[in-house]
C-alpha cells in the first residue's frame, strides 16, 4: 500500500528523536543539556575572569570549527541534549554564531539554544540571532554604575550594555537573564537596584557566587566571595512579598517579588549545593569534554574527529566522561587538585 505522506499527521520531530540510550550517570542525573564554548578571546577583561593582558589564548587552529561544533551537536542530540547554549569567551566575536544558532535548531531533538554574552555587541547581532530562532540571551552586566563597570571590566561600555539589553526585551526573546557575579567591596550595594530592574520588565536577574576562576588574581588574596545564604538574606530583607518558585537548574534560588513583571535568582556556584540537579555538560572551545566545571579532567573529542572518529567512537568518548563524573564539583575538584597541574586557570577556558 503506498501511503501520502502529506497525509500523514504532521509528526513533530521534536518529540523524541532520541536515538540512542540517554546520558545518565552513577547517581541517575539526565544530561540534557550542553554548553558549547566557541572561542577564548573576550572583548571585555573582567578582574573575577582574566588579567589585563589576557591569558594564554589557543591559536585559531586548535579551536572547533563550525562543522566540527554542529557534528557534535548532531551526535549529543541523538543522546537526549535538548538544551544548547554558546558560551565563550565571548560568543558574538565569532561570526559564524547566528548561523551556529539557527543549524543547531534545525537538528534534530534540538529544542532549545541560548547564548551567554556580555551584551556589548549584541546590537549588531540581534535581529540575525532573532531570525536564527535564539531561544534567549543571558548577560553578564556587574554594576549599574559606569565607573564600577570600567573597574570590574577594564573597559567602557555600561549604557551600550544597557542599551542592548533593552533592545533584547524588545525583540521578544523568549527569556532574557542578567548575570550579575557578586563580590564584596565591588557591588554587594547594588542588589536593590539591580531587583528594581525586574519591575517592569520580564527579565530575571541572577546573582552569582564568585568562583576560583580568575587567573589567580583576587580569589587568593582576599575575602571577595559573598554566600548564596547571605544574598538569599539580603533578599528576604528587602522584599516582604518574595516568592519562591522553581528557575532553571543553576537557579537553585529563584523568587518573584509581588509587583514585579520578572524575577530574581542566586546561583550557589561555589556553594556547589545545586550539584543533585546537575544536567550539564561543557565542550570548551579547544574541543574538550568536561562533565563538571570543577573537573580538572579534559575528554578529547577534538582530535577523535580529527583522527576521522565515527560517531560512535564520539559517544563512546561521551559516556565515558559522564560515567566518571564525581558526584558534586566539590568531590571534582578534589580529585583535580591532587593532579599535578590544573591546566584551565580563567573561566574563558572552561566556557562559564
Ligand atoms: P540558565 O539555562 O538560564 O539557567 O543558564 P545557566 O545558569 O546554565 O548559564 P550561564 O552561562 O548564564 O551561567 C550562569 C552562572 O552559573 C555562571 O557563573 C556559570 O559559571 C555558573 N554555572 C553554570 N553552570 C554551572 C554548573 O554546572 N556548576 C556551577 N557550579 N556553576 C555553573
Ligand atoms: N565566578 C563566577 N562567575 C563567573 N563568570 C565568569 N567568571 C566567573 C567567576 N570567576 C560568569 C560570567 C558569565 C558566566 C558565563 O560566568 O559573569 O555570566
Ligand atoms: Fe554540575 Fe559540577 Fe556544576 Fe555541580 S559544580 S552543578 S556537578 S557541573
Amino acid at each position: 500500500m503506498s501511503v501520502n505522506l502529506k497525509e500523514l499527521p504532521a509528526f513533530s520531530m521534536k518529540h523524541d528523536t532520541r536515538t540512542l540510550p540517554a546520558l545518565v550517570d552513577r547517581y541517575g542525573r539526565v544530561f540534557n543539556y550542553a554548553r558549547i564554548a566557541l572561542n577564548e578571546r573576550c572583548n571585555l577583561r573582567c578582574t573575577y575572569c582574566m588579567p589585563e593582558e589576557g591569558i594564554d589564548f589557543q591559536p585559531p587552529e586548535k579551536l572547533l570549527n563550525k562543522d566540527e561544533i554542529l557534528r557534535l551537536v548532531r551526535v549529543l542530540a541523538t543522546l537526549g541534549v535538548k538544551k544548547i547554549r554558546f558560551t565563550g569567551g565571548e560568543p558574538t566575536l565569532r561570526k559564524d554564531l547566528s548561523e551556529l544558532v539557527s543549524a543547531s535548531l534545525n537538528t534534530p531533538g534540538v529544542e532549545e539554544v541560548f547564548v551567554t554574552t556580555n551584551g556589548l555587541l549584541l546590537h549588531h547581532f540581534v535581529d540575525d540571532l532573532k531570525e536564527a530562532g535564539l531561544t534567549g540571551l543571558n548577560i553578564s552586566l556587574d554594576s549599574l554604575q559606569a565607573d564600577r563597570f570600567k573597574k570590574i571590566t577594564r573597559r567602557t561600555g555600561l549604557e551600550q550594555t544597557l542599551d542592548n539589553i533593552r533592545l533584547a526585551l524588545e525583540k521578544g526573546f523568549a527569556s532574557v537573564k542578567i548575570n550579575v557575579v557578586l563580590m564584596r567591596g565591588f557591588n554587594d550595594d547594588e542588589i536593590e537596584q539591580f531587583c528594581a530592574l525586574t519591575r517592569d520588565a520580564k527579565l530575571t536577574v541572577r546573582f552569582i557566587e564568585f568562583m576560583p576562576f580568575d587567573a589567580k588574581q583576587l580569589w587568593c588574596d582576599g575575602d571577595y566571595l559573598i554566600r548564596a545564604k547571605d544574598i538569599v538574606a539580603t533578599l528576604h530583607g528587602l522584599y516582604d512579598g518574595l516568592v519562591a518558585d522553581k528557575g532553571s537548574e543553576t537557579e537553585h534560588h529563584h523568587y518573584r517579588i509581588t509587583g514585579h513583571l520578572g524575577s530574581v535568582a542566586v546561583i550557589p556556584a561555589f556553594t556547589r549545593s545545586l550539584c543533585q540537579n546537575c544536567n550539564r555538560i561543557r565542550v570548551t572551545a579547544d574541543g574538550q569534554l568536561r562533565n563538571c566545571l570543577y573537573s580538572g579532567t579534559d575528554y578529547d573529542l577534538r582530535d577523535l574527529m580529527r583522527n576521522n572518529a565515527s560517531d560512535e567512537q564520539l559517544v563512546c568518548q561521551i559516556r565515558e566522561a559522564v560515567g566518571a563524573k564525581a558526584i558534586d564539583g566539590i568531590e571534582a575538584r578534589e580529585r583535580s587538585v591532587s593532579k599535578v597541574a590544573v591546566s584551565r586557570i580563567s573561566m574563558t577556558q572552561i566556557g562559564g
